[in-house]
């Protein structure tokens, strides 16, 4: 049975390996029921959402009005221009207030604290819509992806060449309880947060897989099934454009990159796209499901 969740959704980190398999379960047979089977069902009848969005979005944005909607609730946008939070009310403030009109929030922020204060000072679940620090939402759709292309995840090995931000963050929370191993590279100065690394490597330790960094993009693809990258700019790091550009020089995935990963290798993107982080000849591949990926934000978050 398909409901708001009753918890708050901040990090993978919080669920256990048989709750992420529940999830991607769930989120296959709703998109096989709904699309496959074109049935209907809504058990979020005479339900809101709230989404508050402190930056742009197309996919998180569109993925939820749409889910809450085919599943029977009301999704309610909820941007910084239209609202006071930030300006004129605290998400403390916010949050009591919100409790009393919706029955979940999602949210996208610039501090990943500003969800533990909605969480913690509302009486309503939050879901993380994307913080610097994880993209929970993104991690389930993608291991979905790779659930619906492989047919089991088990074993497989992930390899991340780029930032060392929200996206692996995410990844590296969810891979081991899956059984996936994950191999990741990223220029220096540019690691995943070490606290973050060093919970991985926990659960890497207890669930028997592997986790492993390296600032050699070869090497992590090195008999990979699943190449990922994201945006060397994330959204808020603008300015520091040019020197990430210099810095990631040698990190664009390239087919002379892919020659190294397994022969049934595959590409992945959270998107949007940059063409410095992989070129035409990747993105545009037939190993590349960039585009069934962004389609299974819909049906994960109609889980979450
Ligand atoms: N991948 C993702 O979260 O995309 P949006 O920024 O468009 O929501
Ligand atoms: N790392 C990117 C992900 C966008 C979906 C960002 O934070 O902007």
């Amino acid at each position: 049975k398909v409901s708001f969740q009753q918890r708050h959704f901040l990090t993978l980190k919080d669920f256990s390996s048989e709750e992420v398999k529940s999830l991607l379960w769930v989120a296959a047979d709703l998109k096989y029921r709904f699309k496959d089977r074109n049935e209907r069902y809504t058990p979020l009848a005479g339900r809101s959402a709230g989404l508050i969005f402190e930056k742009r979005s197309t996919r998180t944005r569109v993925s939820t009005e749409t889910g809450v909607a085919l599943l029977g609730g009301h999704p309610c946008f909820l941007s910084p221009s239209d609202i006071h939070l930030g300006v004129n009310e605290s998400s403390k403030d916010t949050a009591k207030v919100l409790s009393g009109f919706v029955d979940i929030v999602l949210a996208r922020v610039y501090r990943h604290n500003n969800l533990e204060v909605l969480a913690s000072e509302g009486s309503i679940p939050v879901v993380n819509g994307l913080s610097e620090l994880y993209h929970p939402l993104q991690a389930l759709a993608d291991f979905l992806t790779l659930r619906d292309h492989f047919k089991s995840l088990k074993g497989l090995t992930l390899a991340w060449v780029g930032d060392g931000n929200n996206i692996i963050h995410s990844l590296m929370m969810t891979a081991p309880k899956l059984g996936v191993n994950i191999r990741c590279a990223t220029p220096k100065g540019y690691e995943c947060d070490p606290t973050v690394y060093s919970d991985a490597v926990g659960l890497a330790e207890q669930h028997g897989t592997t986790m492993y960094c390296t600032t050699d993009p070869m090497d992590a693809c090195k008999d990979a099934d699943v190449l990922v990258t994201d945006t060397w700019i994330s959204m808020g790091q603008e300015e520091e454009k040019n020197e990430r550009l210099r810095a990631f020089q040698g990190y664009q995935i390239t087919k002379k990159m892919a020659a190294v990963a397994s022969p049934d290798w595959c590409f992945l993107h959270c998107l949007p796209r940059k063409p410095e982080e992989v070129d035409d000849e990747v993105f545009y591949s037939r190993q590349s499901l960039v585009w069934q990926e962004a389609e299974n934000r819909k049906w994960t978050v109609m889980v979450s």
